[in-house]
């Protein structure tokens, strides 16, 4: 009896602490959400292995925010609701979920701000109302999975949206205009890996989008007039645009990849920065010679970590020596002739180039130091193949099989390109 006086007293107190504040932690999902939740697990499931629902049970007397995976809530005008719900594990081993979104599940969850749905073999429609009915979404997250049909005009209604990714699914139909002139808060736009067509809609003056991502897509027609000035990443390649490329802002751009469309015409020099620093223009219809950048926008060289790639398209004249510094160099299968610049020599041997790609292409010259042995760093990789002179040894071994074939350029297709150059 006296040990259980001694402890009567501290657990009363803590009972009426428990009590007190109770309220809170007691309060329950409003209803509305939890037929939602209700709604959305009927129509998916887990693949095979996976265990994602098997902490939402309805029939417990748990409460749905602190024990459904997935399930984050917050006190929304004095009631308890669902505002983010990502859909899978997330976790890479996971097999992800199968079946369809519920639009009637998802439109219940009105204080939603953010959906996620993970890697999976989910199919159907997008839920067509998702802007007009979940108003405060701020992210929308649907990437690798097997969604069909069109991006919902609905989208573009959403004030807040921050970040759209639809990424890797099976979408069709163009892109609604409205998505690139009429989300005022969009910093983030991936639609790559699905099968979308037509243009790319115009941006907004306004827009402050950072991370544009419409690669491998079936889009077509020019370049957008307006890209916004503010991206920093931009990927359209594996498309079918073409047209000139003089409307992209490269101010604030770090990756660019237009590779792999028809774009023409020659490659404006504000795109050669340093701080673009992952540049693909590769396999498109580029020609003219490479234009000699401002020395302004060298404050800091190429260096450690650059990528260019200008390959299979119809550059012409000399390799330009600004490239120099360049990590990995991609100039092979264009229309460049002359000498390569000395610089570009001293960089392979000292592997600050990893990789200098130059074969199938008019050059007359490799200038390395006679009568030095000269050792190439382990891992560099140099290809002269396929050019108006007899290359070097060390130029031959790093050739990709698709560099294959005589190592000289027949004679007579070099002297239309070099006329009066002898060859060696
Ligand atoms: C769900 O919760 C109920 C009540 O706690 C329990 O009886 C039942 O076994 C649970 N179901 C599953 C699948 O865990
Ligand atoms: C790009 O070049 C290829 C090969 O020369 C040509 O067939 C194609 O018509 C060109 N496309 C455009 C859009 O210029």
């Amino acid at each position: 009896m006296a040990f259980r006086n001694i402890f009567r007293q501290p657990f009363t107190l803590f009972l009426t602490v428990l009590v007190s504040i109770s309220p809170t932690i007691q309060q329950q999902l409003a209803v509305g959400d939890l037929n939602a939740l209700h709604q959305i697990m009927y129509t998916l499931t887990d693949v095979k292995d996976g265990s994602f629902f098997s902490t939402w049970n309805f029939s417990s007397p748990g409460n749905p925010c602190y024990t459904f995976a997935g399930v984050t809530c917050a006190v929304v005008n004095r009631q308890l609701r669902v505002i983010t719900l990502c859909l899978g594990t997330g976790l890479s081993d996971s097999p992800g979920l199968a079946g369809t979104i519920s639009g009637d599940g998802i439109y219940g969850l009105t204080e939603l701000t953010q959906l996620i749905l993970y890697p999976g073999i989910v199919t159907g429609f997008i839920p067509s109302q998702i802007g007009r009915r979940n108003k405060n979404l701020r992210v929308i997250s649907l990437t690798n999975n097997r969604l069909t049909g069109t991006i919902p005009a609905s989208i573009s209604e959403l004030q807040n949206l921050h970040t759209l990714d639809l990424s890797h699914n099976k979408l069709t139909g163009v892109i609604p205009l409205a998505l690139a002139s009429a989300l005022p808060d969009i910093r983030v736009l991936v639609l790559a890996y699905n099968n979308l067509a037509g243009e790319i809609p115009e941006f907004s003056d306004e827009s402050q989008l950072i991370h544009l991502d419409m690669r491998n897509n079936k889009l077509s027609g020019n370049l957008p007039e307006t890209l916004p000035a503010t991206l920093r990443y931009l990927s359209l390649s594996s498309n079918g645009l073409w047209g000139p490329l003089n409307r992209v802002p490269s101010s604030y751009l770090v990756y660019l990849d237009l590779s792999m469309n028809q774009l023409s015409g020659p490659i404006p020099d504000s795109l050669f920065r340093p701080s673009l620093s992952s540049m693909y223009l590769q396999r498109n219809n580029f020609s003219g010679e490479v234009p000699a950048p401002p020395p302004s926008s060298f404050s800091v060289p190429y260096g450690p970590g650059s990528t260019v790639d200008l390959s299979h398209n119809f550059l012409s004249g000399e390799i330009p020596n600004f490239l120099d510094g360049v990590e990995t160099l991609f100039l092979n299968n264009n229309h460049f002739t002359g000498k390569v610049p000395e610089s570009y020599v001293g960089n392979v041997f000292a592997g600050t180039t990893r990789t200098l790609y130059l074969q199938h292409n008019y050059i007359t010259s490799f200038p390395m130091e006679k009568g030095k042995e000269m050792v190439l760093p382990d891992g560099v990789a140099l290809c002269l193949s396929y050019n108006c002179m007899v290359p070097p040894a060390v130029g031959l071994t790093a050739c990709p099989a698709s560099a294959g074939g005589p190592v000289s350029r027949p004679f007579r297709q070099c002297s239309v390109f070099n006329s009066g150059n002898s060859i060696g």
